[in-house]
């Protein structure tokens, strides 16, 4: 999703401009842009390339205030004319994340009133906006806020005046930013990570929030316009976090990263003897004991780990739970339930249709809210009464890897805590399920180690264009999440299936050119996935099949056996996803795609 970094100091702003957006590329874009008050003028630089081309294109820009963008196409297609920032008579510039939905009616009033629009995007209603207040002679702060009055959508904006070389005006709602605290120099940024480079003193503002930023103070209203203060934080994410190292993507550093993510969002449970609620939050004892029913509300990888969570939930505690694609939950007339444990799953914690199927939830009368999520400061978390933080660190590849194994990790605690409370779980078994926790890292590293088979595997799928994942009970979603890691970054159209649904009409697609992935734990289903994989040979498909040890799947011309560890009960799928991970890394290598960077998707979906 689109970026936003700005900054006014003392010297020349360009270059943390331009590492600020180096550092959101990560978020998906396809065009950028920054602008420089110099000399009483805005100078605007735009490319429709990577920022690598804004940087050359910049190279005499010089300003002492600025703000800069990487846009992902809403309104308007990729180009020069759409990329932010947008300008207003030679006198106002504007940068934006998010949506304003009455921008054709805004449109409309501003060209009869004489603004000419140079672009089809939404954003440029602001610009002219602003402009048509601070014309009349309001300040750039009173104009803006009489400008974003007018608007009903999502927002962050930035803002700066040709005429103005000292404050940039920036706001939000809807969409994340926040400011970064210097010396004799400020900053704004959708993202911390862009900042880091200049300063870990960060400050979020809040929904509805406006901030005056200059370069030695800064004044924040809330959405009324009342002076407001906003605690400083000091950030925790570290600049090597968000480095490359040794690896080639950051996928395959993320992916590598999951034993110690794991032990980081474990630490606490495994260092101690026995479960407490307390690590949801003070009041979780009070809430678990209060529900009756768990609704998961969360889009994509996440929703996959919820309906992992869902098989957990209900066999350990014995709790009802439904799993709801948060875009479809918060549009459906639904049954609310006030004793519905309602838990969201995010890696960001700014996903918006999580964040709206949640306030839709609550303005139902769903009180009892648990966000699961890896970003601490972020709205989801915010929003929530209880929370689980993860602890995966800055996930940079689009597609999420250790995010999801973490929040996983999360969601087996929850059952755990859950069952405990209600006398489900003998201390013997809490100690069995903390000793597979405290090993689970190193059971994660040793599936690691198949990295180099996987490898030569992947270059048997580089020439297919279709491709089967199989799973059942646990394991459909670790099908589901394998699939739509391999569509994401190898553009290769994948589907997954519940093992028992073959018969009931994809079987039908199955012949030699389409591979069948399987995940096949040594579980209690382990005979019908093996009748269902024979359905497929049959049929002359080509099975790739990821089994635990002693599940006597033999290779055969047609059947290539993965070779998994000892099956590991309810921690299964956390392995199984590993291997499934890797071989959609190394059939987008084989492919040539940009791994990191799949075409048009975004790593932080703030828009709905
Ligand atoms: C897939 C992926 C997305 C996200 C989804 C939700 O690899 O990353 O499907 O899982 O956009 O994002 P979060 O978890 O940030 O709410």
């Amino acid at each position: 999703m689109c970026g936003i970094v700005g900054a006014v100091a003392q010297r020349n702003v360009v270059p943390i401009l331009l590492e600020g957006l180096q550092r959101l590329e990560y978020r998906g874009y396809d065009s950028a842009g920054l602008v420089v008050v110099h000399n009483g003028q805005l100078e605007r630089v735009r490319s429709i390339g990577r920022v690598a081309e804004l940087t050359e294109k910049s190279a005499n820009t010089q300003g002492l205030i600025g703000i800069a963008h990487t846009r992902w196409a809403t309104h308007g297609v990729p180009s020069l004319r759409n990329a932010h920032p947008h300008i207003s008579k030679d006198l106002i510039a504007v940068v934006h994340n998010g949506i304003i939905e009455n921008y054709e009616v805004l449109r409309t009033r501003l060209t009869t009133a004489g603004y000419e629009f140079t672009s089809d995007t939404d954003t440029e209603v602001i610009a002219h906006l602003i402009h048509s207040h601070y014309a009349r002679g309001n300040s750039l702060l009173l104009a803006t806020q009489a400008s974003l009055a007018e608007l009903i959508g999502a927002y962050a904006i930035g803002v700066v005046a040709a005429d103005n070389p000292d404050q940039l005006i920036c706001a939000r709602r809807g969409s994340p930013l926040l400011l970064g605290v210097g010396i004799g120099e400020h900053f704004i940024a959708s993202d911390v990570s862009a900042l880091l480079p200049v300063t870990r003193k960060v400050v979020y503002l809040e929904e509805g929030d406006i901030a005056e930023v200059g370069r030695h103070s800064y004044q924040i209203f809330d959405a009324q316009g009342k002076r407001v203060e906003r605690a400083v934080q000091i950030s925790e994410m570290s600049n090597e976090s968000v480095q490359l190292g040794q690896y080639r993507h950051y996928m395959q550093k993320e992916i590598h990263e999951q034993p110690q993510a794991l032990a980081d969002t474990l630490e606490s449970v495994c260092n101690s003897q026995s479960l407490v609620p307390g690590i949801f939050g003070a009041e979780a004892a009070a809430t678990f004991a209060d529900i009756d029913s768990i609704l998961i509300l969360a889009c994509g990888t996440s929703y996959h780990a919820g309906l992992v969570a869902r098989y957990w939930l209900e066999e350990i505690t014995a709790i009802r739970c439904t799993v709801e694609v948060a875009s479809e939950y918060r549009y459906r007339i639904s049954v609310p339930n006030p004793k519905t444990l309602v838990v969201v799953i995010s890696q960001s914690g700014e996903t918006a249709d999580t964040q709206a199927a949640l306030n839709y939830a609550k303005a139902h009368g769903h009180l009892h809210t648990l966000a699961i999520c890896n970003v601490p400061e972020s709205a989801l978390v915010r929003l929530c009464k209880l929370r689980l933080l993860t602890r995966a660190g800055p996930e940079i590849g689009v597609a999420s890897t250790k995010a999801f194994t973490t929040q996983l990790a999360a969601l087996f605690l929850l059952t755990l805590v859950l069952a405990k409370q209600r006398g489900r779980l003998t201390t013997e078994q809490e100690q069995k399920h903390l000793h597979e926790l405290r090993h689970l890292p190193s059971a994660v590293q040793k599936v690691l180690d198949l990295e180099p088979e996987i490898a030569i595997l992947a270059e048997q799928f580089a020439n297919k264009h279709h491709a089967l994942f199989l799973g059942r009970g646990l394991h459909y979603p670790i099908a589901l999440e394998g699939a739509l890691k391999l569509k994401e970054i190898s553009y290769i159209h994948a589907e997954a299936y519940p093992a028992g649904e073959l018969k009931h009409g994809p079987l039908a697609l199955v012949d030699k050119d389409m591979p069948v992935i399987s995940v096949a734990p040594n579980d209690a289903l382990l005979e019908k996935l093996k009748s269902n994989l024979q359905e497929v040979r049959a049929r002359g498909g080509e099975l790739y099949v990821f089994a635990d040890a002693n599940t006597h799947i033999q290779a055969a011309p047609g059947i290539h056996i993965m070779q998994m560890p000892e099956h590991a009960g309810y921690l299964s799928p956390i392995l199984h996803t590993i291997p499934l991970q890797l071989l959609a890394y190394y059939v987008a290598l084989q492919k040539g795609t940009d791994v990191d960077k799949p075409r048009n998707l975004a790593k932080s979906v703030t828009v709905e």
